[in-house]
């Protein structure tokens, strides 16, 4: 037998190289439990409306159900499937010849491998893409957590890397889960799309046989079906949308990786990560390296470019089907690892690392508190931008004299504009946690409002 299921008009075989460069079943064997799946379906409804006899569609439903026995022991056995079929669908339907007889020849009617890959794919994006919102939903609770536990711990908030305003850690650490969260629900938006069912669109023109597509897709857990054959084979816009999701997502993990590497540098040592998430180092004993959020900051750079090198595969194709597509797997499958591990190592590492209050807070000064001091002009009636510019003098008067704003005297201030205010009330300004608490407003990092996003946050986590 010619090793393919198309070779009918065919003398010769393919030759090794194209064979080699052709075969897919290596990345597509992943979709072996949705192929199978799809074919129960398929052959139950070729019965049910008429095309498949009872006897026929039994032995097929039969078969099938040995092939995936069969597989899954192969797969645990060898991590591999031996078969010399080019890809999943050839394989299974090969595989169910054996156990099946003459009614596995019956199973592909009216079907093509088109709609049949294009249907696997989506059932295997439907289950999986689960997986990857369970995890981020995971760091989200870590994070939320933490905060919660630690809200009342301040750092320097940076701009520009360079010391800015006084903020909450809690408050830090939320920021990231914001973006987490429109991660979520933006895989969410993206299920009504793909949540519709290619089957019954054959190669490019659609079913010959009157087939009822909506009780096959409803069969399948579909919320709908394609509404053309030609859309339905040829459609990698579900694939785009979620690289392109991946790779957005991948980019809020590498800002709070980068984050968290440059916290736990020696510099600033604000966290120490655990055993469990560091490295060392073969040649200097007391290296202890964030590899794992490392990686996952290097993954952003490699899923962008998986998601970008896959758009540009569907850049100058014609409609319908063709073999380019093929690729989709293969992206699909490399985006997917690599992000869920790197989801689990950037929670695992979040969840076991300590952070240093004392460091943090040690890294505050009194020039972080300039807004601060512009602000308590302000309410006593001066222009914000006249105050800006008499704090930047009181800097510089500072500077000269070799203090901090804290250092400087009372008659400095006074010196510069009477509006500083009493002795004691300037003094006033100078406290981190007296600053935080000023902002009051939503989405600020006072305490009151980091509580606010905390009730937020766990209200969203309980109803997800
Ligand atoms: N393995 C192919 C894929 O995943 C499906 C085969 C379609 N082949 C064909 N010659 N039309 O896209």
């Amino acid at each position: 037998a010619s090793y393919q299921l198309w070779g009918g008009c065919f003398e010769e075989e393919p030759s090794n190289v194209l064979r080699r460069l052709n075969d897919s079943l290596a990345v597509d064997c992943r979709l072996y439990e949705e192929d199978i799946r799809g074919s129960k379906s398929w052959a139950q409804e070729l019965h049910v409306s008429g095309h498949l006899s009872k006897e026929d569609n039994d032995s097929i439903q039969e078969g099938l159900c040995k092939v995936e026995i069969e597989i899954e022991e192969e797969f645990r056995r060898f991590g591999r499937l031996s078969d010399t079929e080019e890809d999943i669908h050839s394989a299974v339907e090969r595989r169910l010849q054996r156990h099946a007889g003459e009614a596995a020849l019956r199973l592909h009617t009216g079907r093509s491998r088109n709609d049949q890959s294009a249907t696997d794919t989506r059932l295997w994006m439907l289950k999986s893409t689960k997986n990857l919102q369970a995890a981020l939903i995971d760091l989200i609770a870590v994070l939320v957590q933490r905060a919660g536990k630690e809200i009342d711990i301040i750092l320097p908030g940076y701009t520009h890397l360079q010391r800015a305003q006084p903020v909450l850690w809690s408050h830090f650490l939320l920021s990231h889960t914001w973006h987490m969260r429109d991660d979520v629900e933006r895989l969410e938006d993206q299920h009504k799309r793909l949540s519709r069912c290619p089957l019954g669109s054959g190669a490019l023109a659609g079913c010959a046989l009157a087939i009822d597509r909506h009780r096959l897709a409803r069969d399948l857990g579909f919320e709908g079906v394609t509404q053309n054959s030609m859309f339905a084979v040829s459609s990698r816009d579900h694939i785009v949308e979620f690289l392109n999701w991946v790779s957005l997502c991948s980019i809020h993990l590498s800002k709070l990786a980068e984050d968290l590497i440059l916290y736990s540098s020696q510099e600033f040592a604000f966290v120490r990560f655990s055993d469990q998430f560091s490295t060392g180092s073969s040649l200097m004993p007391q290296k202890r390296n964030p590899d794992g959020l490392e990686l996952a900051r290097g993954a952003a750079g490699l899923m962008l470019g998986t998601s970008f090198g896959f758009s540009a595969v569907l850049k100058g194709l014609p409609s319908t089907y063709n073999k380019d597509l093929q690729c989709d797997k293969e992206s699909l499958f490399t985006a997917y690892d690599k992000l869920l591990d790197c989801l689990k190592v950037v929670c695992g590492s979040i969840k076991t690392m300590e952070v240093n209050k004392e460091r943090a807070e040690s890294a505050l000064e009194p020039g972080m508190l300039a807004t601060d001091l512009a602000l308590s002009l302000v309410r006593r009636g001066v222009p914000f931008r006249r105050a800006h510019h008499l704090v930047g003098a009181a800097l510089r008067r500072a500077d000269t004299l070799g203090v901090d704003l804290q250092q400087m005297s009372h008659q400095e201030y006074i010196a510069i504009c009477p509006e500083f205010g009493c002795e004691k009330e300037l003094s006033e300004v100078f406290s981190w946690s007296a600053s935080i608490q000023q902002y009051v407003a939503t989405g600020g990092t006072s305490t009151s409002s980091v509580k606010d996003q905390l009730d937020d946050m766990n209200a969203w986590i309980d109803q997800i």
